[in-house]
């Protein structure tokens, strides 16, 4: 890769996007098709035979396997025709939710993608809520077009019904399943047919004149004619595709296509390249961070412990949000006021790890840390910067962790230290009695819990049910929150930042208690400040 002469040149070629969809739509054959055509990878299965390798080494990814939920999160960068894209994995189960959320909050655009044959499905449209709320523009993927899928006229309607949003489609499927004879692409008249072979996979694209060439009756045959009629509908009836409309977020470009067989996938490339936003501007006190701003700035949106299990590595993902990055800078944690010396930044190239040189607005580096790094961590290099929006939840269940071996007690807080600063669990010291207090927003995240403790720390543990069934974070002026704090004590809790956390045996308690109370804030995220 060459490097531009500025940091602003470099950070206009980034294109940092997450994959969005409902469990079994196709993300993970997409992002190996992705990677296959950016060059980061030979073969395709090399995603999914990855995975699998790492799966084996690691006991609580069984959890993965069995319920088909991808529970890490990871980056994959690829570069193609000057354009470098940062693909970032969000987890695809409704309980990780929290994670998936800080992952959006570090990507400049994403793409959903659909199953022709199920239309939008409940996590789709989670996930395009919270793009929503923070304005990601959305490039849509109807995948799976070489099986019987919905009418396509269908499945654009209910994207623009479901999601409010108009609806450009950029290409157009000539039939679907067995009638399948390739997709039109509406712009540019070229049409991609299948290579003729039992597999059907994608051939070579054919540049015709227009929906009247009579190519198109050779391609496709007795569907032509509807194509024709389709295609001209669909190019009178849906809006055209308008740039600034999709980058506010009111418009959604939409692609057809088959992941499987490789239908559609440049034309994704290619889509983003032409009109996914580069960097944005990040939200931050005292004011927003652009890409263009001289200062080497970024913020932590996950870590990861033990990635590599022989070496309890601790890798803090940040997002460069300006200025330009050079391995060996040493940058400022916000708040702490530590130096930190990034002697090995990692760049997730999907063939293996490597170690960066430099990196510019848009890229996400790896940095490896003895968990001095938290998620939502603002560095900086020189001016004290706060970068906002990423917040902590408060959980909906908390548990008491109770020991098997009550020796292995360091080994214990440890583990759970080190997974509070993971986000995979929330850590609450009781102010009266001994025993941790995790919280979490989703059941399965304790499942996950369990069994991290028992293949990397070697902990057996259980949980007992916690007299709590919820908590908020406190605030307020300093002698006011002194008063509440001594008035509760037997609900107070500490989270790991030593914050004062107010806990109730339930919604009705809470309620009664925080509207008694209007001298305190009752926070249901939490921000690092
Ligand atoms: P996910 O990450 O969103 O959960 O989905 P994934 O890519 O794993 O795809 C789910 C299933 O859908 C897989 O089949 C995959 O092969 C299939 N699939 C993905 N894209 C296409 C497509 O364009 N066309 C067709 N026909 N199928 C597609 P599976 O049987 O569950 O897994 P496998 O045995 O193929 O690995």
């Amino acid at each position: 890769m060459t490097t531009p002469a500025t940091a602003l040149d470099s950070a206009l070629t980034r294109r940092t996007f997450a994959i969005i969809s409902h469990p079994d739509a196709g993300k993970t054959t997409l992002t190996e098709k992705l990677l296959l055509f950016g060059g980061a990878i030979h073969l395709a299965g090399e995603v999914r035979a990855r995975g699998a390798n790492r799966r084996a080494r690691s006991d609580w990814m069984k959890i993965e396997q069995q319920r088909g939920i991808s529970v890490t999160s990871s980056v994959m960068t690829f570069a193609r025709g000057g354009t470098v894209y940062n693909l970032l994995d969000t987890p695809g189960h409704e309980d990780f939710s929290e994670d998936t959320y800080r992952t959006l909050t570090a990507v400049d655009s994403a793409v959903m993608v659909i199953d022709a044959a199920r239309g939008i499905e409940a996590q789709t449209r989670k996930l395009f809520e919270v793009c929503r709320l923070r304005d990601v523009p959305i490039l849509t993927f109807i995948n799976k077009v070489d099986r019987e899928g919905r009418d396509p006229f269908d499945l654009l309607d209910e994207i623009a019904d479901m999601l409010a949003l108009d609806v450009a489609p950029l290409n157009w499927p000539a039939g679907m399943g067995g009638e399948f004879k390739g997709l039109y692409d509406l712009r540019s008249h070229r049409f991609l047919p299948p290579d003729g072979t039992a597999t059907g996979a994608a051939g070579e694209m054919v540049q015709t004149s227009g929906l009247d060439d009579p190519q198109i009756d050779n391609l496709c045959g007795p569907i032509a004619s509807r194509l024709r009629e389709q295609a001209e509908l669909a190019l009178g009836g849906y809006a055209t595709l308008d740039g600034d409309l999709y980058r506010a977020g009111a418009l959604t470009p939409v692609l057809f296509g088959s992941a499987l067989k490789d239908f559609g996938v440049e034309a994704l490339i290619d889509a983003l390249a032409e009109f996914a936003p580069p960097p944005r501007p990040q939200p931050a006190l005292p004011a927003a961070v652009k890409p263009t701003d001289s200062q080497v700035s970024g913020f932590v949106f996950k870590v990861q412990a033990n990635m590599n299990p022989q070496h309890r590595d601790r890798i803090a993902f940040m997002r460069v949000a300006s200025g330009r990055f050079r391995r060996g800078m040493k940058l400022r944690q916000v708040g702490t006021g530590k130096t930190i010396a990034i002697n090995s930044p990692i760049l997730f190239f999907a063939a293996d790890r490597e170690i960066a040189d430099e990196a510019f607005p848009g890229d996400i580096i790896g940095i490896p840390n003895h968990g001095v790094l938290r998620v939502g961590d603002s560095l900086v290099e020189k001016d004290d910067i706060t970068f906002t929006g990423i917040p902590n939840f408060a959980p909906e269940i908390l548990r008491r962790v109770a020991l098997k071996d009550p020796t292995k007690s360091k080994q214990l807080r440890t583990a759970l230290t080190d997974m509070a600063e993971e986000g995979v669990t929330q850590l609450f010291k009781p102010a009266i009695g001994s025993q941790w207090i995790v919280g979490v927003v989703g059941q399965l995240q304790l499942e996950v819990l369990i069994s991290r403790l028992e293949a990397e720390y070697r902990v057996a543990a259980g949980f007992e049910p916690s007299p709590f069934e919820t908590a908020r974070w406190v605030s307020g002026e300093p002698a006011e929150l002194k008063r509440f704090i001594e008035e509760h004590r037997a609900a107070m809790a500490e989270d790991r930042d030593g914050s004062p956390v107010f806990m109730a045996r339930d919604a009705w308690e809470l309620n009664y208690v925080s509207q008694r109370e209007t001298a305190i804030r009752f926070s249901a995220t939490r921000e690092r400040a």
